[in-house]
């Protein structure tokens, strides 16, 4: 049976199971409009992943299970092994739709497991969904975790920079890194926030300024390049961002910029955090397994609409980048903290998870 859903007070609730439909925050409307879309049909789940409807790790992650709990209800199957092809067809679709988040193929896979165990096509449609929902408040129970762990490593009166989204809207509630800040919140320590813009698709703009806002936490916005300025000020006490993915070596892929921000505080002695689940680990990829996902030109050549570059000019435009292990303080989870040398420390997190 799964357990009443979790409440974490005065968040957002970014993907929910609702009668047998998906309901998600369309994040491509915020910070304007708080606006709640519904999907009966896996393939809208799919496009709204692909378009950012959706997005962050861990979320995306839960909507990828989530789409296939629908697959299956959507599925006219008579047999075991006609439901399965059926989810393997909307496994691919799914999985297809975003290339560097680890979670999704995890979120994916471990619904195409617990298919697989089942015995009839009711059985099996009954325990894919009842999986997805309880993926969904793992993801809470986890933040919430990784956030007790993670709040010990601020004090009073830190200002926190923070990158991107890793956010309540990156999960299903609570956040990976705006969880740790708000744990800090919550145990007293009065800190601050300063969030980077996040050119081009703006989630520190659009969402974290947002959420942070939403739950009353002191913000305040930059653009991406005042984070030298900012740090070389003494703005900066520590940083958090969260990850897409984490490598067995502490190698640490997560958007656009982060590489620049945590360059920055090596220079200027600022410890780099990133706080990310279990589920965000790839310990079998190498660097050059990692595909970085490579973006649509008109996200650098405008700005909400409104045409910003001169026409057919060559754009680079890569949504991730690689934070090598050197620059990183500490990788915290839900299982503890990871100091270097993270061959070892991560190893011995999943050690102690078994
Ligand atoms: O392209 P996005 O918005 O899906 O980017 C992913 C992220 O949200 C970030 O990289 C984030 O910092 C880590 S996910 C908690």
């Amino acid at each position: 049976m799964l357990k009443q859903q979790t409440k974490v007070h005065s968040s957002l609730r970014t993907v929910e199971w609702k009668n047998n439909t998906v309901v998600m925050i369309d994040q491509t409307k915020l910070p304007n409009k708080l606006v709640y879309v519904k999907y009966s049909d896996y393939k809208d789940v799919a496009n709204a992943i692909r378009t950012l409807v959706v997005r962050g790790a861990p979320a995306i992650g839960v909507s990828g299970a989530f789409g296939l709990a629908l697959a299956s209800l959507q599925s006219k199957a008579k047999s075991k092994e006609n439901l399965l092809q059926d989810l393997e067809k909307a496994k691919k679709i799914l999985y297809e739709t975003r290339p560097t988040a680890i979670n999704l193929a995890w979120g994916l896979d471990r619904i195409m497991k617990v298919a697989k165990s089942g015995n009839t096509v009711s059985d099996i449609k009954a325990s894919v969904v009842e999986e997805a929902k309880k993926m969904a408040e793992e993801d809470i129970e986890t933040n919430i975790r990784m956030g007790k762990h993670g709040s010990q490593l601020f004090n009073d009166n830190d200002t926190i920079m923070t990158h991107c989204n890793a956010g309540a809207l990156a999960t299903v509630a609570y956040g990976t890194a705006l969880g740790v800040i708000r744990a800090t919140k919550d145990s007293g320590k009065k800190i601050k926030v300063i969030a980077t813009e996040t050119r081009p698709v703006m989630q520190g703009s659009r969402l974290t300024a947002f959420e942070l806002k939403h739950d009353g936490i002191d913000v305040s916005l930059i653009p991406d390049t005042a984070v030298g300025y900012a740090m070389s000020q003494g703005l900066v006490s520590k940083v958090i961002v969260g990850a897409d993915r984490i490598l067995r070596t502490g190698h640490v892929y997560n958007k656009i910029g982060t590489y620049q921000v945590a360059t920055m505080a090596k220079q200027h002695n600022i410890p780099f955090y990133v706080a990310a689940p279990l589920s965000t680990f790839d310990l079998k990829s190498n660097p050059k397994d990692v595909i970085i996902e490579q973006r649509k030109a008109s996200e650098v050549t405008g700005i909400a609409g409104k045409k910003t570059a001169p026409d057919d000019i060559n754009v680079i435009n890569p949504a991730f980048d690689m934070t090598p292990p050197e620059l990183i303080a500490g990788i915290i989870t839900e299982a503890g903290i990871a100091k270097p040398p993270f061959e070892t420390s991560i190893k011995k997190l999943f050690e102690s998870k078994l």
